[in-house]
This record gives structure tokens, C-alpha cells and sequence, in this order.
């Protein structure tokens, strides 16, 4: 494992890398933006792949029985849950299985809760589908965001909420919820039979002493009503493979879930994604452990950076994923300067937090997975360009 390497990932067609033209972005400027890491994937990967591009041939496929147990070897190994192989379905990316889900498991108008500031795609996936976003906003109190608990079952009660859409651990905020806090918001759904789909793309990366649960093995009763999305993709750099698994024990669910795929037309499996995700999910102990490792030591020096050198800028409490969620409103900008500010001054390309929701206005989301000193070249250019402003 060596997360250290120079890779060049320009001229890669990289969305993150390139994609200054799509996104009107100055192609000067450091991208720390869309959650892809500047790392290699795991070796095992790596060279299945290449095995298979060598073999040359490239039909119609399907998932191997060494697949499913794969996925749920890991699961069982690093999260202590036992899943079965019919609960697994293949969906080609986890925002696909959130449309999915509201198609099959709500109507034209019923409420689907988030929590924002959270990944934004959940909210188009409501809005796309007709859907009305319900908004539970997460408090911040100092550095640290909890959940209102009365809000939720409020918003719950009064807006004919049908689905809730629970980002655990958190993307942009950073927090993994405690046991405590997922059983309180369950127990709140089940109360009034509202169906849990929890994205939970990130449960690889915690950070000690956080521990991430699974939210539907807290309790046997929440198989009813939770479904759980799961992907390789973060946790193994795999985002182009598109694929990941949705996970379910109700039958009933997961038969309406598939009609939806059905009803597009989409079914087989690209046969490199699964290869990939086998490989990660059998062989990728290791690369997992060494990855939160350097994950790790590079939020403790921005940490360490911001708090001596860049006073004006407070970072919130990060207990997983990779995404720090940074806090400049001391700066007095509006966000459109701000925004402006950093990609053409700091030249650095960072993720608006106002994409987030509700609650992002004066916030930046800044993607920690690249080498150290990509960060350090960062948050030099971040530290001169506030010292002249
Ligand atoms: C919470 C969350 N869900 C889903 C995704 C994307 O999933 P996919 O690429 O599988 O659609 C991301 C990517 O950043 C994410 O942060």
C-alpha cells in the first residue's frame, strides 16, 4: 500500500481532475472537490482487472455466487452483520437506488425527509420523482452537529412524510451516528410507518474511537422498514464501475425495487464492476486499514494547519468519511464570493456548501483523500490568499 505515489490524474478524462470545462471552474485551481480519492485502488483489484482486459473477451454477464458471498463476508467481517444472498440486489450506483426507492415505496406527492446540509443528490432524486423534500436540519452547536429529534417527528407527523433518507455516516457534516441516535430516529419511523432508506456508502471510513452500526441491525424489527445501500466505490476508488449493492429482507420491497430497474431496462452486470467489487470485498482488509490509517494523518495536519495558521476558519468535528466540512463565515463574504474567493484567488476548487441545503451557507467541503502534500500546497495557497484579502 503506497497512498504516497505520484499518479497524474490529468488528461484522465477525471471529472474531478478535468472537468473544468463542464463545470465552469478555473483550470488553475486544486481540486478537493467531487468524493473520488487521489489513490490507486487495492493491488488485488488492480490485477484481476487487467486480467480480465487481457482475456478479451467481453460478453453478457451475470454475478458469480462468489460475488454475494464476497459482499456479505464483508459486511459480516467489518460491520458485524449478517446479511443473506437473496437480500442483495445489484444497482448501478447508489444515487440509481435512492430513485428506485422513492419510485417503489412512495407516491406523487408524499414527503421524503433529509437531513440537511447533506449530499445533494437526495434532494433532486425527490423533486426529479414529484416528491416533496421535508427538511429536518441538523443542529450545530459549536463544531459538533447532533439531530432534533422532536423536528424529525414533528416534520414526520405533519408533512406526510412516506420515506426518510438517512446519509449515515454524514457527507458533507461528518458525523457517524452513534447507536443511540439511529435507534431514537428508528424507533421514530416505525412509530408512524415511515420507510428508512439508509445510504451508508461511507461505513468504511471511521475514524476511532467512532464506531459506525449498521442501522437496520440494531434491532430485528427494523428489517420491516429499512433498506441499506452499500458500494465499494468510496472505499476502493471504484466510482466507475458504477455499481453497488442494495440490501433488503423484505420481499415485498425488494420486488417493487426491481420492477423499477425492470421498467428501464436495466439488468446484467458489467463484468469488470463485478470483478472489482469481489476483489474489494474478499482481499481488501488490509488496503481498508492502511487507506483510514493515511486518511487519518491527513485530517490531523489540516486540523493541526487551520488551527495555528488560519484562525478565521473553524473545521467541524470529522468522525468519518473523508469530506471536511469547513466553516468561513468568519470571512464576511457572501457565498458567491466566497466560492469566488477560493477558486480564483486561493485557487483552490472546493464543493459550495450551499449545494448542501439548508444550514451550508459560509461552509466548504473539502476532500481530504490525496497525498499530504497536495494538502499542504493547498492550504498554503489557502493560507497566502487570506493573508492578502
Ligand atoms: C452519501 C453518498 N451517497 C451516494 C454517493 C454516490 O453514489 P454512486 O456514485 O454510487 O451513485 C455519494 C458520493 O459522494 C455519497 O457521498
Amino acid at each position: 500500500m503506497n497512498f504516497d505515489q505520484k499518479l497524474e490524474r490529468k488528461h484522465t478524462n477525471s471529472i474531478k481532475w478535468d472537468g473544468h470545462k463542464i463545470f465552469n471552474a478555473n483550470p488553475e485551481a486544486l481540486p478537493l472537490w467531487v468524493a473520488d480519492m487521489d489513490f490507486k485502488s487495492d493491488e488485488h483489484i488492480v490485477s484481476a482487472l487487467s486480467q480480465l482486459a487481457e482475456f478479451g473477451v467481453y460478453g453478457y454477464s451475470f454475478e458469480p455466487d462468489s460475488y454475494f458471498e464476497a459482499v456479505m463476508g464483508w459486511m459480516q467481517r467489518r460491520h458485524n452483520w449478517t446479511i443473506e444472498r437473496n437480500w442483495i440486489f445489484s444497482t448501478p450506483g447508489v444515487v440509481s437506488a435512492v430513485n428506485a426507492c422513492i419510485l417503489a415505496l412512495s407516491n406523487e406527492g408524499d414527503g421524503v425527509l433529509i437531513q440537511e446540509p447533506v449530499y445533494h443528490p437526495f434532494k433532486n432524486s425527490i423533486k426529479y420523482n414529484k416528491r416533496i423534500p421535508v427538511i429536518n436540519p441538523l443542529k450545530l452547536a459549536g463544531t459538533h452537529y447532533s439531530i432534533d429529534f422532536s423536528d424529525f417527528e414533528q416534520k414526520i407527523m405533519n408533512e406526510k412524510v412516506k420515506l426518510f433518507i438517512l446519509c449515515s455516516p454524514h457527507n458533507p457534516v461528518g458525523r457517524v451516528w452513534t447507536q443511540d441516535e439511529l435507534t431514537r430516529m428508528l424507533d421514530i419511523c416505525e412509530k408512524h410507518q415511515v420507510i428508512v432508506v439508509s445510504d451508508e456508502i461511507h461505513m468504511d471510513f471511521v475514524y476511532e474511537p467512532n464506531h459506525h452500526s449498521v442501522a437496520v441491525s440494531l434491532n430485528e424489527g427494523y428489517k420491516d422498514f429499512v433498506i441499506t445501500l452499500v458500494a465499494p466505490s468510496k472505499s476502493f476508488n471504484l466510482a466507475t464501475f458504477k455499481l453497488s449493492q442494495l440490501i433488503t429482507s423484505n420481499e415485498h420491497f425488494m420486488e417493487k425495487i426491481k420492477h423499477e430497474y425492470e421498467r428501464l431496462g436495466l439488468h446484467g452486470q458489467n463484468q469488470f464492476s463485478i470483478v472489482a467489487s469481489e476483489m474489494a470485498y474478499t482481499h481488501g482488509d488490509a488496503y481498508m486499514d492502511a487507506l483510514v490509517e493515511t486518511l487519518m494523518t491527513n485530517i490531523e495536519w489540516v486540523k493541526a494547519f487551520v488551527a495555528t495558521e488560519l484562525p478565521q476558519i473553524k473545521v467541524m468535528d470529522i468522525e468519518g468519511t473523508y469530506l471536511m466540512w469547513m466553516d468561513f463565515r468568519a470571512l464576511n463574504m457572501s457565498q458567491k464570493n466566497l466560492v469566488d474567493f477560493l477558486m480564483n484567488q486561493a485557487k483552490l476548487w472546493l464543493n459550495d456548501g450551499s449545494m448542501f441545503g439548508e444550514g451550508g451557507e459560509g461552509f466548504m467541503r473539502v476532500n481530504v483523500a490525496t497525498k499530504l502534500d497536495t494538502l499542504k500546497q493547498a492550504f498554503d495557497q489557502l493560507k497566502a490568499a487570506i493573508n492578502n484579502y
